[in-house]
């Protein structure tokens, strides 16, 4: 058994550095549904009709998310990624849907999405083309914002693919403007600080001013060592990346897998689990008209999605990495606070990890009420600054808790 003497009154306080896109939009993280990861650029639709990228896709995405409670668990967002329009543009500019996998076109696509009561995503680059090849907005941000507002689309991911690396925040910031002068609010996702990172430290003041989430890193992939690295990454660059979190704007540590095939159930939880510490967006990548109901119950699992959710919208931070666990922990509205103990021992069984509330826990002096998440709920009950628990973490999963202070006079 392992113990840890907690060091907590970190910088875990502090509000956001700079002011967020001024749109209204994202004031918590974005909550929905994202083709990339599971459907790709799957544009075979004689051979494959229930998994190409359609407007049948996206119909059958949002029938499934009211029926089956993603909408009401807060799954809203219905988004397409690459490979949808058109090779070329119409005789006006315009970018086009393609035509036989879009026979509607998305305006009428966004209407049915949103007489289900959800929002439609919609995808562009800000360069020649996406990274799939199609038709890029380089040239094209105000034709191409007042197309996405004319179709009543309500979210724009915006790749960076094919772009000069210099002229990156010219171009992301140009989109914001012309996103802007159409008068509809359109949520905006960025990959900017992806793609300067290779080039340069991104300025993350400006990258808030502009998006209303943004991309640090590479595209997840249905497996464990992907999960891993980004999570790795951001806790590598968290003092630079998390100060600029908040109501607004959220670091995007991309789709989560769960429900696919490369995950375990511990990984699954896992990263369930780190998503909401980090105030991600939780935008899923799966087939919900196929999926198994022990990840369909992780995703819907309302105590995990209030901790993503929480009104402070503070992002947390990896506080404390020993004897092959890491301690990630997220500050929550009335000083309540969300603990992530990840076993990273990927070898033997459950490990026990001794939570020690003595050193800096200041929220449990003189008490706190402690519950546990996962991996399955649990009441800690009432605990003092002199407290130890200890909690049992499967190889690769992870302890999620929340603790509530309670005051001497309450
Ligand atoms: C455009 O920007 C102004 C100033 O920041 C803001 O008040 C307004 O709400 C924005 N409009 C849209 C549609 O984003
Ligand atoms: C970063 O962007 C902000 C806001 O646009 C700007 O005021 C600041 O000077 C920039 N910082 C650097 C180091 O370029
Ligand atoms: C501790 O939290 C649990 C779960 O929210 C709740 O049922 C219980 O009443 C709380 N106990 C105290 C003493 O606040």
């Amino acid at each position: 058994m392992c113990c840890l003497l907690f060091v907590l009154g970190l910088v875990l306080s502090a509000a956001p550095a700079s002011e967020a896109l001024d749109n209204g939009l994202a004031l918590k993280p974005t909550m929905g549904w994202l083709h990339w990861e599971r459907f790709m650029c799957n544009i075979d639709c004689d051979k494959d009709p229930d998994n190409c990228i359609s407007e049948r896709l996206y119909m059958q995405m949002a029938d499934v998310m009211v029926k089956e409670g993603w909408k009401e668990a807060g799954y809203e967002y219905v988004c397409i990624d690459d490979c949808w329009p058109s090779h070329q543009r119409d005789a006006q500019g315009r970018l086009l849907a393609d035509p036989k996998r879009f026979p509607g076109g998305i305006k009428k696509l966004a209407d049915y999405v949103h007489s289900m009561g959800l929002k439609l995503g919609i995808y562009a680059d800000v360069g020649k083309n996406t990274c799939a090849g199609y038709p890029g907005s380089l040239g094209y941000y105000e034709t191409d914002a007042q197309t996405f507002a004319d179709w009543n689309v309500d979210l724009l991911k915006f790749d960076g693919c094919y772009m000069d690396q210099t002229r990156l925040g010219e171009g992301y910031s140009n989109m914001a403007k012309a996103l802007n002068k159409t008068g509809r609010p359109i949520l905006y996702s960025c990959e900017w600080p992806l793609y300067e990172w290779p080039v340069r430290k991104p300025n993350y003041t400006a990258i808030r001013e502009t998006c209303n989430h943004w991309r640090n890193f590479n595209d997840v992939y249905d497996s464990w060592s992907s999960v891993k690295s980004i999570l790795e990454w951001t806790a590598d660059h968290q003092d630079i990346i998390i100060p600029s979190a908040g109501p607004g704007g959220w670091n995007d540590p991309d789709m989560l897998v769960i429900g696919n095939f490369g995950l375990s159930h511990d990984q699954q939880e896992s990263q369930m689990a780190l998503w909401a510490i980090m105030a991600a967006p939780l935008l899923m990548s799966n087939d919900l008209r196929n999926i198994c109901p022990r990840s369909k119950k992780l995703l819907q699992n309302k105590r995990i999605i209030d901790i993503s959710q929480d009104p402070l919208g503070r992002q947390g931070y990896r506080t404390g990495k020993v004897d092959n666990f890491e301690v990630w922990e997220r500050p929550l509205s009335k000083n309540r606070r969300a603990i992530a103990i990840l076993n990273v021992q990927e070898i033997g069984g459950p490990r026990g990890f001794v939570i020690r509330a003595a050193t800096g826990w200041n929220i449990c002096n003189p008490q706190c009420n402690v519950t546990q998440i996962l991996p399955q709920y649990r009441e800690m009950g009432v605990q003092t600054a002199h407290s130890k628990m200890v909690v049992s973490v499967n190889p690769s999963g992870t302890a999620l808790l929340t603790v509530t202070p309670i005051s001497s006079n309450s």
